[in-house]
């Protein structure tokens, strides 16, 4: 356990990623790297949150680059939303996370400081470590989009009050990340653009604020959503999903009911494209390779980005050079969601088999027991 909990890079997932970048993927940007430990999302997740860690991510990069792609560090601090139990969770104000639930106190100026100075640092350790540019992580409900919105950043002081001082905290970690790289060194954001939950942030206020941050210093934006009522809201489900690849994938509940849009957030997309002079990359439900070519065409975006078609299929983007055309595999059922804090990152439909490991870690109760705060939904 104490091993597990070391934030240490595993073989399994130098493996993972070598295996992605063997099959054809250009650019690899990782999952969550945390800058401190208590922006820790869930437990077994892989830090950047010390020194000691950099050898591991340097093994990381060599796999990955020695198979031919590109390999960004997301630099990410889960903020509220931390799923790990005993953690003392940051946030802006005391409002419970509308994820999980969980109560939490306002950070104060000092913790605020502390968290910049640890993205800065490990944009620093990403150096060090060989990646080629670092990602960081302002969406999905995490620290920088709760600073970003009005429902769960209450504070009346430099960090908030209004529209501008709630860009204050993303700002300050660009500056700092800026500051810590060589100066060619690429800096890129995903950032949550509108709330998912009611009455939260806006195109109105964030596009304006992306503007900002790319003067500060940003090589390109990732879009996505800002604040999370379910994990649903930036992983779609069942996108593209028709009634006879629900038969194939044995999703019979999914037999009735029409398929759900691909490409959800490109709306947010264009919205950026249209104020905003930067390079932006549109993730969230790309499932055809016709849609991948029109979103690109179009000008909506200038990269496109998987997460879960990739976890079915790693060698997906080599398929499709060599022609493949039509929809990918993944039906987005989220099992490899779930099972997140509680198992490796796998797609749990295929083989066949791992979908009984599924039913039979449900049935005996694994979701109620294992250590990890459950989300709401
Ligand atoms: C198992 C799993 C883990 C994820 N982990 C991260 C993460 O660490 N960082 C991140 O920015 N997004 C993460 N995401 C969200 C994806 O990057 C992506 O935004 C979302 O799944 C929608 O894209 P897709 O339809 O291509 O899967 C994760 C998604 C899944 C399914
Ligand atoms: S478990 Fe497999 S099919 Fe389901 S969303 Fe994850 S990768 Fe896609």
């Amino acid at each position: 356990m104490a091993e597990r909990e070391s934030g240490r890079m595993t073989d399994p997932l130098v493996d993972l990623y070598s295996k992605l970048a063997a099959g054809g993927v250009g650019a690899i940007i990782t999952g969550h790297l945390y800058v401190e430990q208590r922006g820790k999302y869930a437990p077994g997740q892989v830090g950047i949150h010390n020194d000691d860690l950099i050898p591991g991510l340097r093994r990381l990069v060599e796999g990955v680059h020695s198979r031919g792609a590109m390999i960004f560090a997301q630099l990410a601090h889960a903020g509220s939303q931390s799923r790990v139990p005993g953690l003392t969770p940051l946030a802006p104000s005391p409002v419970p996370n509308p994820l999980t639930g969980q109560p939490v106190a306002g950070g104060s100026d000092i913790d605020i400081e502390q968290a910049t100075d640890s993205f800065a640092a490990a944009a620093k350790r990403a150096v060090a470590a060989g990646f080629d540019g670092v990602h960081i992580h302002a969406a999905n409900g995490y620290l920088i989009s709760e600073f970003g919105s009005p429902l769960t950043n209450k504070r009346d002081d430099r960090w908030g009050g209004d529209q501008q001082r709630r860009g204050a905290f993303a700002r300050a970690v660009v500056d700092a990340v800026r500051g810590a790289v060589p100066g060619e060194f690429p800096v890129t954001m995903k950032v949550g653009m509108i709330d998912a939950v009611e009455d939260g942030l806006g195109l109105d206020e964030s596009v304006p604020r992306a503007g900002l941050l790319v003067e500060a210093g940003l090589d390109a934006i990732e879009v996505s959503c800002g604040l999370m009522g379910a994990p649903t809201d930036s992983a779609n489900t069942y996108v593209a999903v028709g009634p006879r690849r629900a038969a194939q994938d044995l999703l019979l509940h999914r037999m009735i009911g029409s398929p759900r849009p691909e490409a959800y957030f490109r709306p947010l997309a264009r919205a950026v494209k249209a104020e905003v002079d930067t390079k932006v990359i549109l993730v969230g439900g790309l499932r055809s390779t016709s849609m991948m070519r029109d979103v690109i065409a179009s000008g909506d975006a200038d990269f496109v980005a998987m997460a879960r078609p990739l976890i079915r299929e790693p060698d997906l983007p080599s398929q499709i050079q060599a022609g493949r055309e039509g929809l990918v595999d993944c039906t987005s059922c989220n099992l490899c969601l779930i099972h997140e804090g509680h198992h490796p990152l796998q797609c749990w439909r295929t083989p066949r088999i791992r979908l009984l490991r599924h039913a039979l870690y449900r049935l005996r109760g694994g979701f109620r027991q294992a250590e990890v705060i459950p989300t709401r939904h």
